[in-house]
């Protein structure tokens, strides 16, 4: 893994493959691409009840508007009813029942989009209402849950938390979060010969989806094709929540021999697809004069809705990160999955992280109030050792962590972000400000690197070079706007000495890489970076070899590098004269590549193992500013420095960390999801739902990468994957805002704060808390 080529692409801040076309309006979206005129468009029923018997569907009105072709629904699948990712428990159409409120019930396939969308309301569904669990408090009651709590022990919680010095208890709940993608949920499916389908979808998925299809239609995997240029966005929203739009556009196109499409309205679009999973903390923790955790003892309880698409995994993710940065020797953590009659949510940035980090960062903001301490003095004392120490500590899980850094992070940013200055100054200030305050809030992030689930931790690609000597690749990943194929192209000319403008990567397709995980975990360059270099680096061997003999040299010394092939005379010859003298040879200029990520193992039974290949570190320091009066919040200023390894490419890893930054700070401060007492989804638009704006992103974001030294981990030309990590630095803003109103009492009392910090929710906390 050699960094050794002078202009290597390999660390550079190269502008992302399709910055130019994003910007320019070019880049080609499922709902841009053309269409043969007899085409049809697909509008899907919805149901308005949270949960009800389906006692029948009455079409004939529909199919006699003008331009509708056909009304889909349960009885017209040929083969399985189900689109979910993994427990077969998530209908495409429902069947016999109702389950959520938003739950597609049928489709109208029509030559408009207009004219399916009209015939939607004339279809007549008639529905029994049952009673129905909406939130988690009515399922914890009513007892209702997927399966029974995991659980996950280490060491004596129960004795250690008794015999501490200082216990502490509290709860916490924590709002879900619409993903907000800026392309909806999108399908196009043409027949093929032969009872066939291609699809273009917009999917983190694409090997999935093929499967769901095929299962639905009773064909096999080889008669689907599917393919994803890229998503306008995804963030787990589009890794198992697009199955359904591809199912129903491939029943679609075969039930009418056409090509059809299915974009989601952004209204139907956020009540039909899941969330990130809301929940609600329920902790004590036990500590020693200095701080110092003893006990953790945490309940955590996740509104799944009515399946559980990911949301086990999810659940084990929550608990493998509700240490984040610290040791705790003894723990006792649950997770409940609560079944409700809404929307099974799903995967969001960080897939259950946040919900884990977050129970853990407000303990010790909250044992910092108690103790009158500082809470970075705290968070420091509980931090694992940094690997320099020769110090190592186990998770509660049983993952000794190797490569910690967050010492040295921290002491980097305390510096660099003027921290001990500016508390003293924020202190002064809200001394002679009594209606506008400001707060400042550490967070660190750990967060563990690889799918839970040990299998899914493989990729492939494709890399053909051609005659003259440009390059195209194929892989398993899918580009969502993250940056994933840049960074691959990067990889690859690197191998071949190459420019990046030489390298192309076009669609992700079942039909040239097979078999694929989702783009996911973060580890879409990890595993699809390391699958595209060895395939790169066989075409390399290969032809290399062959020079060798021709030019009676050796292989080993001849070098790839500036658009060349240098021979160990000092000869030269272009890239492309060398792949031509290949070619007259007869070699091989095309290879696959294969990687899967050693080391790593997980018992899903006990909940122990070493499930991540390493970790990826950050810390933010976050100051806000509430006005009293109001409740409203901004933050004025935010400080970071992550971890993305040796980057590949910091001007993308840096946008990653912006971007995650301020979508981890809107989860916590304006995007509230709102349901009625009867489940029905009343925040489902952008006048009601309040993603962040550009204005209000911190007027100073200050990010750095830190400079990759301590990288234990043979990745990728040693990065280290970002794609997720800083969404949950957001928690720092959260953090600043309960320091802020924390100076509202008379007295050092904890606010009880729920998230998202909402100015309505922070004007209760600050009306309750001033009374005390
Ligand atoms: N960045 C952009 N611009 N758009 C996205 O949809 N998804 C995030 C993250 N960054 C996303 C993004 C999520 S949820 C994941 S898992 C990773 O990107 C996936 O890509 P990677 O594995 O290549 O980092
Ligand atoms: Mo990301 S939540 O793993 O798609």
């Amino acid at each position: 893994m050699s960094n050794s080529i002078i202009n290597t692409p390999i660390s550079s801040p190269i502008v992302h493959e399709s910055a130019a076309l994003h910007v320019t309006g070019q880049a080609v979206y499922v709902d841009d691409m053309p269409l043969p005129s007899n085409s049809v468009h697909i509008a899907i029923g919805l149901s308005h009840v949270s949960h009800g018997k389906l006692n029948s569907i009455f079409v004939d009105e529909a199919l006699l508007a003008p331009g509708v072709v056909a009304v889909l629904s349960a009885a017209d699948i040929p083969g399985q009813n189900d689109c979910s990712p993994v427990m077969g428990d998530d209908p495409i159409f429902a069947k016999n029942k109702v389950m959520y409120n938003g739950q597609a019930i049928f489709a109208v396939v029509a030559d408009s989009r207009v004219a399916a969308r009209s015939a939607v309301e004339l279809v007549k569904v008639d529905i029994t209402p049952l009673p129905a669990v909406i939130t988690i408090e009515q399922a914890i009651k009513q007892r209702s849950f997927l399966e029974n709590p995991m659980c996950l022990t280490a060491g004596k919680p129960e004795a250690e938390f008794d015999s501490s010095l200082i216990q502490i208890d509290g709860e916490l709940v924590v709002g879900g979060q619409e993903h907000f993608y800026l392309e909806g949920q999108a399908a196009i499916a043409q027949p093929l010969e032969n009872g066939g389908i291609k699809l273009s979808v917009s999917s983190q998925h694409p090997s999935e989806i093929q499967h769901k299809v095929a299962e639905m239609l009773g064909i096999s995997y080889v008669d689907v094709e599917v393919e994803v240029r890229r998503m306008g966005g995804g963030f787990g929203g589009k890794e198992s929540q697009s199955n359904l739009a591809a199912c129903i556009a491939a029943l679609a196109a075969q039930k009418t021999g056409f090509p059809a499409r299915l974009v989601y309205d952004r209204d139907d679009d956020m009540r039909l697809t899941g969330k990130r999973h809301d929940a609600k903390l329920i902790y004590k923790a036990g500590f020693d004069a200095d701080g110092r955790i003893k006990s953790l003892i945490l309940d955590q309880y996740f509104r799944c809705g009515m399946s559980y698409d990911l949301s086990k995994a999810i659940a084990i993710r929550a608990l493998t990160h509700a240490d984040n940065a610290y040791y705790i020797p003894n723990s006792r953590l649950r997770a409940f999955l609560c079944k409700t009659h809404t929307v099974s949510n799903t995967a969001f940035r960080g897939f259950g992280g946040p919900q884990g980090m977050i129970g853990i960062e407000r303990i010790m903001d909250q044992i910092a109030t108690r103790l009158g301490r500082d809470p970075l003095e705290i968070r420091k004392v509980n931090y694992y050792p940094d690997y320099g120490s020769g110090n190592f500590q186990c998770t509660p899980y049983g993952q000794i962590v190797k490569d910690g850094i967050l010492n040295t992070l921290t002491d980097q940013l305390i510096v660099s972000a003027n921290y001990l200055d500016r508390r003293k100054e924020i202190d002064l200030y809200n001394k002679s400000s009594p209606i506008k305050r400001r707060g400042l809030g550490f967070v660190p992030v750990k967060f563990g690197i690889s799918f839970n689930r040990t299998m899914l931790n493989q990729a492939g690609a494709l890399v053909h070079v051609y005659t003259d000597g440009s390059v195209h690749l194929n892989h398993g990943g899918t580009e969502m706007g993250q940056g994933l194929h840049t960074k691959v192209i990067q990889i690859v000319a690197d191998v071949f000495g190459l420019d990046v403008s030489r390298v192309r990567i076009s669609n992700t397709t079942t039909g040239k890489v097979p078999n694929t995980s989702a783009t996911a975990a973060s580890s879409g360059t990890d595993l699809n970076g390391m699958a595209a270099l060895r395939a790169a680096e066989t075409i390399k061997l290969r032809m290399a070899d062959y020079l060798a003999k021709l030019y009676q040299s050796c292989a080993d010394d001849i070098d790839f590098s500036s658009g060349s092939v240098i021979l160990p005379s000092g000869q030269s010859l272009s890239f492309s004269e060398a792949v031509n003298q290949c070619h007259m040879g007869r070699i091989s200029l095309s290879s696959t590549g294969f990687y899967s990520t050693p080391e790593i193992h997980w018992d899903d039974n006990s909940l122990t193992g070493s499930p991540y290949y390493y970790f990826a570190y950050g810390v933010a320091l976050s100051e806000v500013i509430v006005d009293t009066l109001t409740g409203e919040s901004r933050v004025l200023r935010a400080d970071i420095l992550h971890d993305a390894g040796h980057s590949i490419n910091p001007a993308l890893d840096k946008g990653q960390v912006e971007g995650g930054f301020v979508q981890g700070v809107g989860w916590l401060t304006t995007e509230e999801l709102m349901y009625d007492d009867r489940g029905a989804l009343m925040t489902h638009a952008p006048s009601t739902y309040k993603i962040p704006a550009c204005s209000d992103r911190p007027k100073e974001l200050r990010v750095s990468l830190y400079d990759g030294e301590g990288n234990q981990s043979e990745t990728i030309h040693r990065s280290k994957a970002v794609g997720e990590p800083p969404l949950m630095l957001g928690i720092s803003a959260f953090s600043a805002i309960s320091d802020a109103i924390r100076g509202c009492a008379k007295s050092a009392v904890f606010p009880k704060l729920d998230a998202p910090a909402t100015a309505e929710r922070i004007l209760m906390t600050i009306q309750e808390h001033k009374t005390l």
